[in-house]
């Protein structure tokens, strides 16, 4: 019902408005200051300069950037896929200074000078990496989206076989581990993969490994 007092607002319509104006009015002047300070100061660009499969790449982006993001948006390689954007499914996984790591869990700007390596610098449509080549040969994908989270991780932990790092399920912790289905399994969990390819991912593994399966 309206009031013909209160500028055509109906009475529930003018309670609302004047509790608004009130609760406004209560917020501290500092608040407000700082609100908008921080909207003044809204993404102050950093600078960054890294390697991306071989080739400088100098950035200037809101250090608040994933490499993830910055390697997908701002270099726009995307091969390197987004799936959980926070560390649980390996898709984001590159090669920074020849370690594998989550790309989804750390910033672009602390990787100043580092060597980065993503899906697309292991090898190419002509040439195709060995592991690339396996994962064909065996069947190790089905629609894809996890692969090249895979495919680096999988180079970098051979790397880290042959180096004799040990795993969870190292038998021997002082010796050097052997490239066996069991350590590729284990190595490899934290790279999910929602198709279930896992048998013919081990499977490419260990023919690179130059094993069987
Ligand atoms: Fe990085 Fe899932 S997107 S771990
Ligand atoms: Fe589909 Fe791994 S091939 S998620």
């Amino acid at each position: 019902m309206r009031n013909p007092d209160s500028h055509g607002l109906t009475r529930r319509e003018f309670l609302i408005a004047s509790t608004t104006t009130a609760a406004i009015a209560m917020i501290p002047s500092s608040a407000k200051a700082q609100a908008a300070q921080v909207v003044a100061n809204e993404a102050p660009l950093s600078k960054v300069a890294f390697e991306v499969n071989g080739q400088t790449r100098n950035l200037e982006l809101d250090p608040r950037t994933t490499l993830l993001d910055a390697l997908r948006e701002n270099v726009k390689l995307t091969g390197t896929k987004k799936g959980c954007d926070h560390g649980q499914c390996g898709a984001c996984t590159v090669m920074v200074n020849g370690r594998r790591i989550n790309s989804c869990l750390t910033l672009a700007v602390m990787h100043e000078g580092d060597q980065i390596t993503t899906i697309e610098g292991l090898g190419t449509p002509e040439k195709l990496h060995p592991m690339q080549s396996a994962f064909v040969k065996c069947d190790g994908f089905q629609c894809g989206y996890c692969t090249p989270g895979q495919i680096c991780s999988a180079v970098a932990m051979l790397q880290e076989i042959k180096a004799g790092v040990p795993s969870h399920v190292s038998a021997d912790l002082l010796a050097t581990p052997q490239p066996t289905a069991a350590e590729f399994r284990e190595r490899m969990s934290g790279n999910l993969c929602r198709c279930g390819a896992y048998s013919n991912i081990v499977e490419a593994i260990t023919e690179v490994a130059g094993g069987k399966a």
